[in-house]
């Protein structure tokens, strides 16, 4: 059984039904990449795993037991997110808004420690931002910024990583540094699932990939297992070629050039 799963899930925003009788299973160890279009329910799924939304109905399951048993805190020791869209406080810097990560491990006969500061450094480092620890995080780029909440959850250094799109903002250089430093936290034995866009990213970095459509699963499994030009029709509505791609051996997607079918009386 699974650390982290879910059963029955009914998701909504009010009169809005996102998902119903959602079933999910992050496998032990996995890095789990969640695909699909936008507003299929990707981010609403990873806040009802997180415990940041309340299901209607059903249950998120954390080690065995309903994750609303268990103490914040004690959430927070286990299971990191990085949300696709944090509000970052005004006039924090780099340095304050990492050390945030460390929260779960403080109380009021624990205080800031030097494995702490440790970690927040270690976080800096891991995602390269340790030279801006002085600023002001509202003055980053977009690039910068995201790098620097991906290091608060780092910090946190939980067992299990919930990101949601931790590459979209960077250039392709970054974006493949933080899938690798995402696919070494997943060797070094840490669970991971995110969200990505990139189905070739998806494709290279997943071990379980996840394609969601319409708050549903349609498939999952291993990406060379289930990846066809089918199921990207299917999940996206793309027509698709897929082939193998020459550097990782796992599926290539290449989009249909549809311009070639388009003539001046159609556009
Ligand atoms: N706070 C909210 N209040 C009301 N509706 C919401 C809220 N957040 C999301 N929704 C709606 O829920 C549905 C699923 O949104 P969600 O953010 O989970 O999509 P997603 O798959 O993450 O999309 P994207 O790829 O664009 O990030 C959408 O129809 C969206 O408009
Ligand atoms: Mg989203």
């Amino acid at each position: 059984m699974s650390r982290l799963r879910a059963q029955g899930l009914t998701l909504a925003y009010e009169q809005r039904v996102v998902a119903e009788r959602l079933g999910v299973e992050i496998p032990d160890g996995s890095f789990t990449v969640i695909v699909g279009p936008n507003a299929c329910g990707k981010s609403t799924l990873l806040r009802a795993l997180a415990r940041l939304l309340r299901p209607r109905e059903g249950t998120v399951y954390l080690d065995g037991g309903p994750i609303t048993e268990l103490p914040a805190k004690e959430v927070a020791r286990r299971l990191g997110l990085l949300p696709q869209q944090p509000v970052t406080p005004d006039g924090i810097t780099v340095a304050d808004l990492v050390a945030r990560g460390r929260y779960p491990y403080q109380g009021l006969l624990r205080q800031w420690s030097k494995e702490d500061e440790r970690a927040v450094t270690a976080a800096m480092d891991a995602v390269g931002v340790g030279g801006l620890a002085d600023r002001i995080v509202d003055e980053l780029s977009g690039g910068q910024r995201q790098r620097v909440w991906l290091a608060l959850v780092l910090a946190q250094q939980t067992p299990i990583l919930l990101l949601d799109e931790p590459t979209t903002f960077l250039d392709i250089a970054h974006q493949i540094e933080v899938l690798d430093l995402c696919s070494r936290l997943h060797e070094e034995g840490r669970t991971l699932v995110a969200v990505l866009h990139d189905l070739n990213h998806a494709c290279r970095y997943a071990t379980h990939l996840v394609a969601m459509r319409g708050g549903e699963i349609v498939a999952q499994g291993r990406p060379s297992d289930i990846v066809t030009a089918d199921l990207v029709e299917r999940v996206f509505g793309l027509p698709c070629q897929i082939i193998t791609c020459p550097e990782a051996g796992t599926p290539l997607v290449v989009p249909v050039d549809r311009r070639r079918a388009l003539t001046v009386e159609s556009l």
